[in-house]
């Protein structure tokens, strides 16, 4: 029969649902097992409410990754995995407590945006997610929302993975016909990085292009630099004090790894990345309203900020954003580290050349493959490894060719140097096209995308 209970998902928002015994017995083994499971990583007892945070993520200041004991480190400032395989998303979803974009919930998304999943949903490289479930509940009820994601604008050079949010967020808008606000957060590569207040004004702007040059609609999309909107809109300085009234130096200690010798910049900062998950820090595109669902795509990196978010919002009487989590992009060496714009030979820049394309693939590219063409016709390549094939996976749209790839790698029928090709064969064209797109973007259409005005929606 029906009974009621208390939803036994994992550090979880309070929710009542009606599910069968036989589901709530399974529920109640997993948490256990879940338990068990935090106790080994954390050494900490489980607390509902309380995620674990001081031990685990691993403050950005020190030597982080090896005091972390086989653990994945990921943290907005660092990402290492201790396996080459890269990180263990499934074992991330345990620890930061949010839950697996399962087959059910990518039907869903199909059936209310009326399209085929993108396919770094099918992917699993968006593969996380918080509350995406209340999003599409709402819209079935035609009550809208908006999405919100955003940049630190470190350098002017940006490299195919922070395309990755952007090529997604922009699916997202078209599908469900909903405004978008990007933060460019200048503020905070000032406060961390060794840069001058007007270097990291002019990436934001330099930046800006390159999303813009992704397509996102001009009448449907707010992009903003802190330096500049922080100090022209008072309702969106009202909401960085009420969650800065709302954090204590030691959560943000917990969540971020913050100490005593940080600026206290840095330390207020997390309050001013929170603020635009609330609708009514944009008046000009929301008249007011502060009810607006907000929807985060993202890094998994990211995830601290909104944990905070999410935990302040109740108590300040606004709504908690829902997220999409994505997994990273991996590093040309490897899946053990994300792509860094500070190393040029890490990353495929979106300036590159063709023949740049091609050198860094055919030299740097991790390869999966055999020493030997001999071996490698015998045993086969490892697509779980191989930087090219997870490349592939990201930018090939194509379901039957990947699949193909492979098969034919795996089988050994596939050489690396093949399989380089084919990689160097689909990035060309489209950075090529990336930066015919950015070469028409203007300071005029920089200037109109970045004026707070009403946006083009209904709800
Ligand atoms: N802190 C992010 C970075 O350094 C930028 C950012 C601000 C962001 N708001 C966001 C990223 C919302 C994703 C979603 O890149």
């Amino acid at each position: 029969g029906l009974s009621l209970c208390v939803s036994l998902r994992y550090l979880s928002s309070n929710m009542i649902v009606l599910v069968p015994q036989a589901e709530i017995d399974a529920a109640v083994q997993l948490l256990l097992k879940l338990k068990v499971d935090y106790k080994q990583m954390t050494g900490q007892d489980y607390k509902a409410g309380c995620p674990p945070s001081e031990n685990l993520i691993v403050s950005n200041n020190g030597p982080a990754a090896d005091d972390c004991d086989g653990e994945d480190l990921v943290d907005p400032w660092n990402v290492s995995a201790s396996s080459t395989k890269g990180v263990d998303y499934d074992k991330l979803i345990v620890r930061f407590g949010s839950s697996k974009i399962d087959k059910e919930l990518l039907e869903r998304i199909e059936k209310v945006s009326g399209q085929r999943a993108h396919h770094f949903l099918r992917r699993g490289i968006f593969f996380s997610h918080r509350d995406m479930h209340q999003i599409l509940d709402a819209y079935e009820k035609h009550k809208s929302f908006y999405l919100y994601t955003g940049r630190g604008p470190s350098s002017e050079a940006m490299h195919v993975g922070h395309l990755i949010p952007f090529i997604f967020t922009k699916w997202l808008q078209d599908v469900f016909d909903i405004p978008l606000v990007i933060q460019m957060t200048d503020d905070e590569k000032y406060l961390w990085k060794d840069l001058t207040l007007e270097e990291c004004h002019r990436f934001t702007v330099e930046n800006a292009k390159d999303i813009i040059a992704c397509g996102f609609d001009v009448n449907k999309t707010f992009i903003f630099s802190d330096l500049d909107y922080m100090g022209a809109s008072p309702q969106f300085y009202r909401n960085v004090v009420k969650v800065q009234k709302h954090v204590t130096f030691n959560q943000v200690k917990g969540i971020f790894g913050f100490t005593d010798s940080d600026c206290i910049g840095k330390i207020s900062f997390p309050a001013i990345q929170a603020a635009p998950s609330f609708s009514s820090s944009f008046p000009q595109i929301f008249g007011g309203k502060k009810d607006v669902p907000c929807l985060i795509p993202c890094a998994i990196d990211q995830d601290p900020y909104f944990r905070m978010t999410r935990d302040v919002a109740p108590r300040i009487g606004l709504l908690k954003p829902a997220l999409l989590h994505s997994t990273f992009f991996p590093a040309l060496q490897g899946a053990q580290t994300k792509m860094s714009a500070s190393d040029p030979n890490s990353s495929i820049f979106l300036t590159d050349t063709p023949k740049q394309i091609k050198n860094k693939v055919n030299k740097h590219a991790f390869s999966g493959g055999k020493d030997t063409v001999e071996e490698h016709r015998k045993y086969g390549g490892n697509t779980e490894v191989d930087v090219s094939f997870l490349y592939l996976t990201f930018f090939l749209e194509d379901d039957e060719k990947l699949e193909k790839i492979k098969e034919d790698y795996t089988s050994g029928a596939l050489l690396t140097g093949e399989l380089k090709k084919i990689l160097i064969e689909t990035l060309q064209p489209m950075i090529a096209q990336h930066q015919e797109r950015r070469k028409q973007v203007t300071d005029e259409m920089v200037q109109q995308f970045m004026t707070p005005r009403p946006l083009n929606f209904k709800f």
